[in-house]
């Protein structure tokens, strides 16, 4: 692989175990992160164990379409191999970003597909992109409403799930429009995360009891590690395997609608035109 690969979230606990393994196999990383005091504190802690890791770091808010839009304007052309969209957050309550959109969707959805499209003509054409997803996608659907939901509609699972959800469809409408890259959803299972604290009174006793069964963030990004590294295409990794997508998430012309309507809103929030 010749560059980087771009990890968001790479502060978290799989975004930075896949710093540690992505720079122990001698290839160098793009930590894109929000919060760069952290993401020092993690790169100083990889280089006491991986002598010599080349990781680099940049300030990324997915919440914000300008900070994306700074991001990718940064990035060199032909410094960067691969695009691990690995950030990703569940809103405790609804709230809307600078630009209007929900928060869990803005960090989950909009953010890495405005990443994603900026980056492209960065990129070499068989690039590697591999796009976080859930286990939560299987329990829902995408309605007319679900890119903005309303207050009302919203709920933590049930939002962040619709936001992985969107983020699977773009990846196969991405794999459609762009039939060289190497397109792939890694699931990681339940992993043991700050993320699956959800906020409530009997998390401490949840931990407590839950924690213990999922798994480490070491095991939860590997999916994640084996379709950066293999030749494969438009696959879904979860555990040691990767299979076809699941029939239940084919369903190009919604894809193809979810896509037009992002690249309509993005365009309109962000005053750029998308093609
Ligand atoms: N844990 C699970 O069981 C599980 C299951 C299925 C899928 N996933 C997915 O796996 C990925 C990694 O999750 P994790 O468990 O490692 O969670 P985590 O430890 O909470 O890490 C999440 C990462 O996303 C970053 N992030 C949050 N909001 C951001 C924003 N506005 N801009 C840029 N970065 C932002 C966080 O940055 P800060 O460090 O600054 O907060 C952190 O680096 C996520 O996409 C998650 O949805 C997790």
């Amino acid at each position: 692989m010749n560059g980087r690969i771009i990890v968001t979230g790479a502060t978290g606990s799989m975004g930075s175990a896949a710093v540690e393994a992505l720079t122990g196999e001698g290839i160098p990383v793009l930590m894109a992160c929000r919060n760069l005091g952290k993401a020092e504190a993690i790169r100083a802690d990889i280089l006491r164990r991986v002598p010599g890791a080349d990781i680099d770091i940049r300030p990324l808010d997915l919440a914000s379409l300008a900070s994306v839009r700074a991001f990718a304007e940064g990035v060199e052309p032909g410094t960067v191999a691969a695009l691990f969209n690995n950030a990703g957050v569940i809103s405790k309550g609804f709230r809307l970003t600078e630009d209007g959109l929900e928060n869990t969707f803005a960090v989950n959805y909009f953010g890495p597909w405005l990443l994603t499209l900026l980056l492209l003509p960065k990129l070499p054409k068989d690039a590697h992109i591999v796009n976080m997803v859930s286990l939560t996608c299987r329990f829902v659907s995408l309605s007319e409403t679900a890119l903005k939901p309303a207050e009302k509609e919203f709920s933590q699972l049930g939002t962040y799930a619709r936001a992985k959800r969107a983020l699977l469809s773009f990846s196969l409408e991405l794999a459609r429009r762009y039939p060289d890259l190497h397109v792939n959803l890694a699931d990681p299972g339940i992993v043991a995360s700050d993320m699956i604290d959800l906020g409530h009174w009997y998390d401490p006793l949840a931990d407590a009891l839950f924690k213990p069964l999922c798994k480490s963030p070491q095991a939860g990004v590997s999916p994640a590690l084996r379709a950066l590294s293999e030749e494969t295409h438009k696959r879904y990794y979860v555990g040691n395997a990767s299979k076809e997508i699941p029939s239940r998430y084919i369903d190009p012309t919604l894809d193809e609608r979810i896509w037009e309507e992002t690249r309509n809103l993005i365009s309109a929030i962000a005053g750029f035109t998308l093609s």
